[in-house]
């Protein structure tokens, strides 16, 4: 039976990719973004790859009135909530910025969605929540760590948010999603990440290299204990992260309560790994240098993805390579993201 699915963020990159599968399943889509961080141009090449149709409100989770009045026009089943700041540096420059945003932002849109007796969200959490691991891979059961910056921590205090709101009314049915590290595109090479600015990330990074809007790679740090000595992660398609979130919807069709779940692959890669199965998918060289480390950044981490796929039914189908050519596709055919 389909569903009515509001996706907060739903035109940035997670979320353009989670709406596009929502719609392939038949779910009815309503996306609320201030595209902040995004492009109405995502949402228009979604509905031209499905042929269906999606509702959008330009609007902010932090004003009630427009959640409140698009809440009472919609009869909402379940949100999926990716809206949030998620740039690190930024972070650590205007913390209260972020934790206005990403943790009243939050508040406010379980307060709209309790009013509505809409008590079923999908959270986008992440692997930075367990800090500096202790032990690898990482399990949901181990304690989170402190993380080192005010974005980080922002999520950590929603994981909490929420679990005292599931405490204070058994009737909420929440699923956190702790994403591992996103990267590729839909197969179609329409969607696809368009940071604004230098690119945190190390994947666009490398896609901007290879389309020439960069010159090389900055490489942070080679002296880890990892196997070349370069930080090791566990990068996850895109399109399987996404199809993770209807896995959580449908994990809380019947069953109340607060579930937490990893979302990676359980496979770590370095930068080296990174940059060679990347240069091998686009055929393009990565001319990159080493540097020194970066703050806050760990040595390795990856997941136990286990309890996804026993709870979930679900497990990330896509390889590194398939990874690579993806992100290349989009970014070759998009040199300049959503602006041409
Ligand atoms: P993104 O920036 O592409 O998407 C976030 C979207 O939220 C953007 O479209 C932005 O315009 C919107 N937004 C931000 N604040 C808003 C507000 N107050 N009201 C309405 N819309 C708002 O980022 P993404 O990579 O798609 O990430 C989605 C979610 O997943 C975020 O919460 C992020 O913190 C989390 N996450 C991302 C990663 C990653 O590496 N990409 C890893 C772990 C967790
Ligand atoms: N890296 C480089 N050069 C770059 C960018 C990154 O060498 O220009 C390295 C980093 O040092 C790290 C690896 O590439 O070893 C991955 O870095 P990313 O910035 O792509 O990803 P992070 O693991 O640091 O963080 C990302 C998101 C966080 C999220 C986390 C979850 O940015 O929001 O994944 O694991 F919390």
């Amino acid at each position: 039976m389909s569903s009515t699915i509001l996706v907060t963020g739903g035109a940035g990159y997670i979320g353009s990719h989670t709406v596009l599968e929502l719609l392939n399943q038949g779910d009815e889509v309503i996306v609320v973004d201030n595209l902040h961080n995004a492009s109405e141009t995502s949402l228009n090449r979604v509905k031209e790859i499905t042929g269906k149709e999606l509702t959008f409100y330009q609007a902010d989770i932090l004003d009630t009135d427009a959640m409140d009045k698009i809440f009472s026009q919609h009869k909402v089943d379940s949100v999926i909530h990716f809206a949030g700041l998620k740039a690190v540096g930024e972070s650590t420059q205007i913390p209260l910025t972020y934790y206005h945003n990403n943790v009243t932002g939050t508040i406010n849109l379980c307060q709209v969605m309790a009013k509505h007796n809409v008590k079923s969200i999908v959270f986008s959490s992440s692997a930075t929540v367990y800090g500096d691991p202790q032990a690898l891979p990482l399990v949901e059961s181990m304690p989170t760590g402190i993380p080192t910056n005010a974005y980080g921590h922002s999520k950590l205090m929603i994981e909490e948010i929420l679990r005292d709101l599931s405490e204070s009314d058994p009737d909420w049915k929440i699923v956190i999603l702790r994403y591992f590290n996103p990267i590729g595109a839909h197969e179609s090479g329409r969607i696809g990440e368009d940071p604004n600015g230098i690119p945190n990330n190390l994947m666009p990074f490398i896609t901007q290299v290879a389309v020439g809007r960069r010159d090389e790679l900055s490489v942070f740090g080679n002296d880890y204990d990892t196997h070349d000595g370069t930080g090791v992660r566990d990068y996850i398609h895109v399109v399987d992260l996404a199809i993770g979130h209807l896995k959580a919807l449908d994990r809380i069709k019947e069953d109340k309560g607060v579930f937490t779940y990893n979302l990676g692959t359980g496979t770590g890669y370095s930068v080296l790994d990174m940059v060679k199965a990347f240069e091998k998918a686009s055929g393009k060289t990565i001319n990159y240098k080493l540097v020194d480390r970066r703050p806050g950044d760990v040595a390795a981490c990856y997941a136990d993805a286990s309890a996804a796929k026993n709870e979930l039914n679900w497990q990330a189908e896509f390889g590194l390579e398939r990874m690579c050519e993806d992100s290349w596709r989009w970014q070759s055919n998009n040199p300049n993201g959503y602006k041409g």
